[in-house]
C-alpha cells in the first residue's frame, strides 16, 4: 500500500458525494467497489445504491462497500431502480459497470437531473445519433458530465488526449489502431500455435472478453471504440457508418450462451491454423486493425508485415498511430495494455474521483468566494515568513 504523499491536497471535509454502482456484481463493478472501500484521498464517498440485472439495493444512509456485493446477491428485484436514482440526494454519481444498452438509454434522464455518469460501457458514448445527441444535450443543460475515458483502451491516456487535440484545433489526417485488447490477445496466442477456440475460452475465463465474446469476435466492440475515438476528434459518425469485417462469421456466433458459443468456435480452429501458417511463410502477422483514412472508418482482421509497429504488440495491448496537422513530423503513438479488469476498474475509479473532487470543491465554493485574493496573498506571505 503506497504511503500518503506529503504533497497531497486535502479536499474540503464537509462534502459527501453519493455513489450508485450498477453492475456491482460483475468483474469491473466488484473491483470498483473494492477501490471505493479502500479509498483514502479524503473525499467523502458514500455508496447509496448497487444493482445488477437481477436485484437492486438502495440505502440513503449508506452501504458498506466491502459488503455491498454480498448484500446485493441476497437482495430482491427492484422495479423502477433507474427512476428511483432520480430521487437520491445530490451530488450523485452513477457508475455504470454494465455492457447494457438498456442502462445507457437512461443516461439522458440522469444527466439532465444533474447526476454525473462514470462508465466503461460503450453503449452510451457510441450510441446512434438520437441517443448520442440526447446525452450531449442533457450534459449541456445541467452541467453534469458523462465520464467515459475507459471505454477505449481501459486506463490508457487515449480519449482525453484526442479530445484535447481536437479542442486545440488539430486536424486528423489518418490513423490506424489496435483497439480490441481481447482480439490482440486472441490473435497473438493463435499465432503462437494455440487453437482459436481454446484461446477465446481462456480470455473469457480471465475476464478479458465482453460479457458475451461475440461482441469482440464480431468486431462490434472494436467498431464501437472507433466511433468513440472519431467522435472525440469531432466527427459525426455512428456505428452503422463503420465498415466492419468480423474475425468470426456471424452465423457461428449466433448462440446466446457464451460457453456454447465458444464450443462452436472449434469448427474454425483448423482454418485459423492454416491462415497463420500462410502469414508466417510470408513474414506477416494477423492483427485486428481499426483505421481511418480521413473519410472511411473500418475494422477488419488484416495481415501486416512483421516489421509493422502494430504487429508486435503484447497480448492485451492497444495501440494508436495518428497522423495529424500537429503530428506531421512524426505520428503520435500511444500504446500499452488496454484491457483487463484491474486496469479498467482503476480507470473507472479515477473518473469517479475526478467527478467527486469536482463536487467536493464546488460544495466549498461559497467559502472560496468569500476568500479574496488579497486575503489569500496575505495568508501565503504570513505562512512563508
Ligand atoms: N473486463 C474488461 O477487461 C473490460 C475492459 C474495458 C471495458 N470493460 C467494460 O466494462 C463493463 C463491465 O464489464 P465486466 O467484464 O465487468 O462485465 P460482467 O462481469 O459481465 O459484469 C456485468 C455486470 O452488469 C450487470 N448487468 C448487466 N445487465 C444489466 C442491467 N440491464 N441492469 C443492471 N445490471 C446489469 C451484470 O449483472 P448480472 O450478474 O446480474 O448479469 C453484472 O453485474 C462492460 O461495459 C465492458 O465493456 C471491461
Amino acid at each position: 500500500m503506497p504511503g500518503k504523499s506529503p504533497f497531497r491536497i486535502e479536499p474540503p471535509a464537509r462534502a459527501t458525494i453519493n455513489i450508485a454502482v450498477i453492475g456491482a456484481s460483475g468483474n469491473v463493478g466488484s473491483r470498483v467497489l473494492g477501490l471505493i472501500a479502500a479509498e483514502h484521498s479524503g473525499v467523502g464517498l458514500r455508496l447509496v445504491a448497487v444493482a445488477n440485472s437481477r436485484a437492486a439495493l438502495i440505502a440513503r444512509e449508506g452501504l458498506a462497500p466491502a459488503q455491498a456485493c454480498a448484500r446485493l446477491l441476497a437482495a430482491a428485484p427492484e422495479a423502477g431502480f433507474a427512476a428511483a436514482l432520480l430521487h437520491l440526494p445530490r451530488p450523485l454519481i452513477v457508475v455504470d459497470c454494465t455492457a447494457s444498452a438498456q442502462i445507457a438509454a437512461h443516461y439522458p434522464r440522469w444527466l439532465a437531473a444533474g447526476i454525473d455518469v462514470v462508465t466503461p460501457n460503450k453503449f452510451g458514448p457510441s450510441a446512434d445519433r438520437p441517443l448520442a445527441r440526447a446525452i450531449a444535450a442533457a450534459q449541456a443543460t445541467s452541467g453534469a458530465l458523462l465520464r467515459d475515458s475507459t471505454t477505449v483502451g481501459a486506463q490508457l491516456p487515449l480519449l482525453q488526449t484526442l479530445r484535447d487535440l481536437h479542442a486545440a484545433g488539430d486536424r486528423v489526417e489518418r490513423f490506424e489502431a489496435v483497439l480490441s485488447g481481447t482480439l490482440s490477445y486472441v490473435l497473438g496466442s493463435v499465432q503462437q500455435g494455440e487453437a482459436l477456440s481454446a484461446v477465446v475460452r481462456e480470455a473469457f475465463a480471465l475476464g478479458y472478453t465482453e460479457p458475451h465474446p461475440a461482441s469482440d469476435l464480431s468486431g462490434e466492440d472494436a467498431a464501437r471504440k472507433l466511433v468513440i475515438l472519431l467522435r472525440a476528434l469531432g466527427h459525426d459518425i455512428e456505428f452503422g457508418d463503420v465498415e466492419r469485417v468480423p474475425l468470426v462469421d456471424a452465423e457461428l456466433l449466433d448462440e446466446p450462451d457464451p460457453a456454447r458459443a465458444i464450443e462452436r468456435l472449434q469448427a474454425i480452429d483448423e482454418t485459423w491454423r492454416a491462415r497463420v501458417a500462410i502469414a508466417q511463410a510470408r513474414h506477416e502477422r494477423w492483427i485486428y486493425r481499426a483505421s481511418f483514412d480521413g473519410a472511411r472508418a473500418r475494422v477488419a482482421p488484416e495481415r501486416v508485415a512483421c516489421a509493422h509497429s502494430l504487429a508486435n504488440l503484447a497480448p492485451c495491448e492497444n495501440a494508436l498511430i495518428l497522423h495529424s496537422a500537429y503530428y506531421h513530423v512524426a505520428p503520435l503513438r500511444i500504446a500499452g495494455p488496454g484491457a483487463g479488469i484491474d486496469l479498467t476498474a482503476a480507470g473507472v475509479f479515477a473518473d469517479l474521483l475526478a467527478a467527486a473532487w469536482h463536487y467536493a470543491w464546488r460544495a466549498d465554493s461559497a467559502a472560496v468566494e468569500e476568500f479574496t485574493v488579497e486575503e489569500f496573498a496575505a495568508d501565503e506571505i504570513e505562512a512563508a515568513a
